[in-house]
């Protein structure tokens, strides 16, 4: 079975010409795409990245995983952005998470995806008597929030190793010339692996930025590329944009958005896909919140948030429509017993597994979010494991960038980002930024 997309909720929503219209759109965004003369062409790398990638490269994350894993019980991922969600979003969605109260498992924890002084004086607390390494995240080598993570980790690290000993525990994936984690890491003779020139940070899983912690975290890796591999194969051959899995859902996306639908949630019925969602909200977010326009990426685990936010969704302002992720079969199911005296009044769904009422959740949720007016779109995957994974980062990554030349903005830039680093920059006091602050600083008195 491979991955599908279903409309059957959607489909009495559009009108079949600005359908029609849109599905020969993308048709001309996924030509300019593959021709590489489109906006953001520069950063194009991560078309061809799980065919051009060598088996060496794997066999290297393995390696490295493999001392990581002999040296520590924790590794620490620095990283904020594209420079961590990809490696995050793959590792708790596959694995156990029950697996982390095993102690002879490493553990991967997060840092430097936010400023907060109570979170990493807790962490550098709780590590002081910790084996552990860190893995530090970044391409452009000078964002404030992982650099700074760095410097209390290092400090941490050569208290505890001495300046040999954290030569050996902290590696660093980064620019292959520019940055200051690049100089940093030169001077002090870190393992360091290169993130291409010509991939962005939130289309970079497929690099080491995420296949070296997920290496650590005991994933299968080669699988991954794999299916990023099946996937990248079928998109690229197949030209008609209704058998396209890209270029359909671009076209649906962008169909629905035009009825004035502007949110789109992403939502998953399995507690271990919530950052995943976390990712794709990153790659549609920052790729297409440009020049005023784009679809405002959210997302909800459910049948969780249905006790939440599902008021909202059924019967709150008509803005939304739904992308809703689900898996054919789950690795093991559980099938219901039956009880004496049935207080609990279950008894109704003796022999029956747990797949089935998940799957009636869906359906019954389905009914009545498109009953609610809420167009919803169906993406229906094999199974939660890396292959499909591996799959489904490539589909959204190439969905990605079609979705974002239909808008007529450049997929693969964030200048909006740029504008809070520079503001932050300047109030920081660092050098160069004088003239903005003193900007900002007539503004605020204005105020
Ligand atoms: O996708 C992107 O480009 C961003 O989200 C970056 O990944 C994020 O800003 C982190 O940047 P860097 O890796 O340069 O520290």
């Amino acid at each position: 079975m491979n991955i599908s997309l279903n409309t059957r909720f959607a489909d009495r929503f559009l009108n079949p010409e600005l359908l029609n219209q849109n599905l020969k759109a993308s048709q001309t965004a996924y030509e300019l795409l593959l021709s590489k003369k489109g906006a953001g062409s520069e950063y194009l790398g991560w078309i061809d990245l799980p065919d051009s990638m060598e088996d060496s490269e794997i066999k290297r994350y393995l390696e490295i995983a493999s001392i990581i894993r002999k040296n520590s019980k924790y590794l620490v991922v620095i990283g904020i952005g594209g420079s961590y969600l990809g490696a995050r979003a793959v590792i708790e969605a596959i694995q156990n998470p029950f697996d982390s109260y095993d102690e002879n498992n490493i553990k991967i924890i997060y840092a430097g995806h936010q400023l907060d002084a109570d979170y990493h004086n807790r962490l550098l607390k709780f590590l002081e008597d910790k084996e552990f390494s860190v893995n530090v995240i970044s391409k452009s080598g000078t964002t404030t929030e992982p650099a700074i993570a760095f410097r209390l980790l290092i400090d941490l690290l050569e208290k505890k190793y001495g300046k040999n000993g954290t030569k050996q525990r902290v590696f660093a994936t980064t620019d292959s010339s520019k940055g200051a984690l690049k100089k940093f890491s030169d001077e002090y003779g870190f393992e360091t692996f290169v993130i291409p020139d010509d991939v962005g940070g939130r289309y970079s899983v497929l690099t080491p930025v995420g296949l070296l912690p997920i290496a650590v975290a005991g994933l299968d890796i080669a699988k991954i590329v794999e299916g990023a591999r099946t996937m990248r194969k079928q998109l690229i051959s197949e030209k008609d944009s209704m058998k396209n899995l890209a270029m359909k859902y671009a076209s649906y996306r962008n169909s629905i958005y035009q009825l004035g639908k502007n949110v789109e949630i992403l939502v998953n019925y399995n507690p271990s896909f919530h950052f995943f969602s976390e990712w794709w909200k990153q790659l549609y977010g920052e790729s297409e919140g440009k020049g005023h326009k784009g679809i405002f990426p959210a997302s909800v685990d459910l049948t969780t948030d249905l006790h939440s936010m599902g008021q909202y969704i059924q019967d709150g302002e008509r803005i939304l429509f739904e992308t809703v992720v689900s898996f054919d079969k789950p690795h093991h199911d559980i099938v219901l017993g039956e009880r004496a005296g049935d207080l609990d009044g279950l008894n109704y769904l003796k022999g029956k597994e747990l797949s089935w009422v998940s799957s009636k959740a869906i359906l019954g949720t389905l009914v009545a979010h498109s009953d609610g007016e809420v167009p919803c779109l169906e993406l229906v995957i094999p199974k939660l494991d890396e292959f499909n994974l591996g799959q489904l980062i490539y589909f959204f990554e190439f969905a990605c960038g079609i979705s974002g030349y239909m808008l007529n903005i450049n997929p693969f830039d964030q200048p909006g980002v740029e504008d809070y680093k520079n503001n932050m920059f300047a109030l920081l006091g660092k050098k160069g930024y004088e003239q903005k602050k003193s900007e900002i600083e007539s503004k605020l008195n204005s105020l």
